[in-house]
């Protein structure tokens, strides 16, 4: 077996993203699996350097993985001929300045979402890229969960007939951190930080709107900031800029509607953190990030609307489980190993800048459509 070794720097591993998903259940889950088998028989080998601002915490995380790279000198990192990717992890706004960097020392990049904070910045990362030959990608985790997976195989089967409509709700009750530590970090709750629920959602909806149901043609967006005041991870009382909720309803090419509520002020009774209901002419399914149930037009009930009578039918009952018929990787690991193997041996990755922007464009566009009340139109984007 000939491993084919590929230096990988991991910027922002010390944060959630960067550590778990990224570092332990995607390039260290790819090593303890032998790495990534190309046709040939060679195996891609990451070799991740840890970079970051704490030089105690990326060596904590060093030698707890028994990694020996690390340092908080992203130049130097750049600099190095082993190195072939740059990872990005950080904080949404530190993303832009270091993606460039990353560009101009010659590097393939992948990253995670949103690549900018606005259109035309991610749009001219998109072309500085493409100007230096190198190869992108944008995270689109969503897309390889069990639950979205068994929902583009009852489309691809064509159990919905013509699908109508998509609701989606996505959300938790987050802490304000009074009373109860946050589980999220602070910086998304402050507009001047990168924040807000948009900017951190929509690049998601776009991604899987658009590839199970079809292109996003308009946005209307209302957005809040239901909690206006919240405690950051130092106990400090801040004032929370950045939208926290919003009610968003997307029309689709070829007349799909889809309604998504994105909240980190809901309390869950669902059973998963986001369900996505689609209803079509022969069916509908209830897809979350690991189940799918489905009711077909032949078991659909007749209920009659009747306030004076009590249900007497359990409606969740008359669902039934899709089988998962295949066994589902961690998502974040996959779409990385389809990443290496673009850069390794050339084969296709389609969601790479461009697509990245698009993602950040419904964004942009959906937070304009909140503040200006009214639907917009979304243009194509071309490189
Ligand atoms: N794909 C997904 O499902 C998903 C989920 C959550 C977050 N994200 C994205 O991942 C990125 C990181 O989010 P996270 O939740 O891991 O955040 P986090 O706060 O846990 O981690 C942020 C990382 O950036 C580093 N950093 C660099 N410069 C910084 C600065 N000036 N201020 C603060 N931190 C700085 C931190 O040290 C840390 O390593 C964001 O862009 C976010 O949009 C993606």
């Amino acid at each position: 077996m000939t491993r084919r070794p590929i230096g990988i720097i991991v910027n922002g591993v010390t944060g959630r993203m960067g550590y778990r998903q990224h570092l332990v259940r995607s390039l260290l889950a790819i090593r303890e699996q032998g790495g990534v088998p190309l046709p040939d028989g060679t195996r891609i080998w990451p070799e991740p350097i840890l970079v970051g601002r704490n030089e105690a915490k990326l060596r904590e995380i060093g030698e707890r993985h028994g990694l020996t790279e690390w340092t908080t000198d992203l130049s130097a990192a750049l600099a190095r001929d082993d190195v072939e990717i740059y990872f990005d992890a950080q904080v949404t706004q530190q993303r832009e300045k270091a993606i460039r960097q990353a560009i101009e020392a010659g590097k393939h990049v992948y990253t995670e979402k949103p690549l900018a904070e606005e259109t035309a910045a991610a749009l001219e990362l998109a072309r500085v890229a493409d100007t230096a030959g190198i190869r992108t990608g944008v995270v689109q985790d969503k897309l390889f969960l069990p639950g979205l997976r068994k929902l583009k195989r009852l489309i691809d089967g064509g159990f919905f007939g013509r699908i109508l409509s998509v609701r989606g709700e996505f959300g938790y009750w987050v802490f304000e951190g009074d009373w109860q530590p946050a589980q999220r970090p602070s910086w998304n709750y402050r507009s001047a930080d990168g924040g807000g629920i948009v900017v951190d959602m929509f690049p998601h909806w776009h991604y899987v709107l658009e590839e199970l149901f079809g292109p996003v043609e308009t946005v209307s967006a209302h957005i809040a900031t239901h909690i206006p005041e919240r405690v950051d991870e130092f106990g400090h009382t801040y004032p929370a800029t950045a939208d926290d909720a919003a009610y968003g309803t997307f029309e689709l090419a070829g007349g799909v509607v889809a309604q998504l509520n994105s909240s980190w002020c809901v309390r869950v009774n669902r059973d998963e953190l986001v369900e996505f209901q689609v209803d079509g002419v022969e069916g509908s399914a209830v897809a979350g990030l690991r189940n799918c149930r489905i009711q077909h037009r032949a078991a659909t009930p007749k209920p009659v609307w009747n306030p004076d009578l009590p249900a007497t039918e359990n409606f969740r009952a008359q669902w039934s489980e899709v089988p998962d018929n295949e066994e589902f990787d961690n998502g974040f690991k996959v779409q990385w190993e389809a990443f290496l193997r673009h850069v390794v041996a050339d084969e296709p990755f389609r969601w790479d800048f461009l697509a990245g922007a698009r993602g950040v464009q419904l964004a942009e566009l959906g937070l304009r459509s909140a503040r200006e009340g009214r639907r917009i139109e979304i243009p194509e984007l071309h490189r």
